[in-house]
């Protein structure tokens, strides 16, 4: 366990003393900064073992160098991830101890950051972030909440809670997607009629991110292709905003290869032929005709065979009768592998809501029972890795 300098560090000893309950062998190594916060005492009496700070002391503790350290761990956590330790990571710098362990494993890396709101959001900090995953590193929050510097926002570190599941999905297999590119639509569309109007449709995107969030907990390097919504970016996937159809269509073949692409986004089926370039002024005479035209299929140009189409394409049927029947054909019409068919209807509150009553369509079809689109997320990725698993 890598710790840097951070007040999230006063939650190392917890996370030892959870790891150790559960008979994980730990060691950490502390960065300089990090002796501000925790002492080297409570974690080495709690780890059981010597805590290494100092690149040139290890001799004092005679049995490991620096190159050992980096080699005998299953997984490195990095908890808590300043930004500055992030920078060092992105950028192969490796200035101390813990920068070089982290440079020098080839062990699988999660880190969890914290840090101030703003350091979080600086251009700085979300393109190492984006270096690091796309280097395989997972991401580990950080989650919303109240701050120690008295802001709110995204920068607090993990909880131990979710620290330490993690690490047991990782030793119980959650990296089952882990060297697998996911691609994921999400959102509505916004298709613009004129600078200020625009078509668009009631998708909340909640069902689209979960799913990303959930193959980047499988280990997928993942790519999330969202049209406007209020959701926050899942932790650990690369995520791409776009407002068209035809922007989303560039956006996903940008993404490609992909060994996983899921489309949950509601894609307008039309646009207005034309775009005015200046506001359409109401006048007393008829309400203008807006000329429609179609958009790109995104579903159904991912699934047309060839060295680009992903192993699994999965799509998702929005109706409101006979769903089954017309999710069944929809996915022969689509060409996609498999479709996640639900009831749009307003009485169902699935747009916009938490839960959702799905039938996946494989071509066999399988009632799934309602539950939280959250839940939805995780049974599904855990059929794709089945899927790829099974080499299907
Ligand atoms: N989809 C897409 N691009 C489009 C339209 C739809 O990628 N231009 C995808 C959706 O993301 C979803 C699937 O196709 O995975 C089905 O979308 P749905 O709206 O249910 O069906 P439509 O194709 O619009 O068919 P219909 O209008 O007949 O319901």
């Amino acid at each position: 366990m890598v710790i840097s300098g951070g007040i999230a560090a006063y939650k190392c000893p917890e996370l030892v003393r959870r790891l150790r309950e559960r008979k994980a062998s730990v060691r950490c190594v502390m960065t300089r900064a990090a002796e501000e916060f925790v002492t080297p005492l409570t974690l080495s009496a709690l780890s059981e073992n010597p805590v290494h700070r100092n690149m040139f002391s290890l001799t004092e503790n005679n049995d490991i160098s620096h190159i050992q350290l980096s080699r005998e761990a299953d997984v490195l956590v990095v908890a808590p991830a300043t930004a500055n330790l992030l920078a060092k990571m992105a950028n192969g710098i490796a200035d101390d101890l813990a920068s070089t362990i982290l440079l020098a494993t080839s062990a699988p890396i999660m880190v969890a950051p914290a840090m101030n709101v703003r350091m979080w959001d600086h251009e700085a900090t979300r393109e190492n972030m984006e270096t690091l995953r796309a280097r395989g590193v997972s991401q580990l929050g950080p989650n919303e909440g109240d701050m120690a510097c008295g802001e709110f926002g995204f920068g607090r570190m993990a909880e131990v809670d979710e620290i330490v599941t993690a690490l047991e999905d990782f030793f119980e297999g959650g990296v089952r997607l882990s060297g697998r590119r996911a691609l994921v639509t999400s959102g509505p569309t916004h298709e613009p009629i004129d600078p200020v109007r625009y078509i668009a449709n009631r998708s909340s995107g909640k069902q689209g991110h979960a799913i990303a969030a959930a193959l980047a907990g499988l280990g997928a390097q993942t790519t999330l292709v969202t049209g406007p919504t209020d959701q926050a970016d899942p932790p650990g996937v690369t995520v791409v905003r776009i407002e068209s159809a035809a922007q989303m269509l560039a956006a996903c073949q940008a993404a490609l290869p992909a060994d996983i692409a899921v489309c949950a986004a509601a894609v307008a089926d039309w646009r207005a032929a034309e775009t005015a370039t200046r506001k359409i002024k109401k006048t007393d005479d008829n309400p203008p005709a807006i000329e429609l035209t179609r958009n790109p299929d995104i579903l159904a140009t991912l699934a047309v065979a060839g060295p680009d189409r992903p192993k699994l394409v999965i799509g998702f049927a929005a109706e409101t009768e006979n769903v089954v029947e017309n999710a069944v054909a929809k996915r022969a019409a689509k060409g996609c592998d498999w479709i996640v068919a639900n009831d749009v209807s307003s009485q169902t509150g699935t747009f916009g809501g938490d839960s959702n009553r799905v039938h996946f369509i494989t071509p066999d079809v399988e009632d799934w029972p309602r539950m939280s689109k959250r839940e939805v997320a995780t049974q599904l990725a855990a059929r794709i890795a089945d899927a790829l698993e099974g080499g299907s």
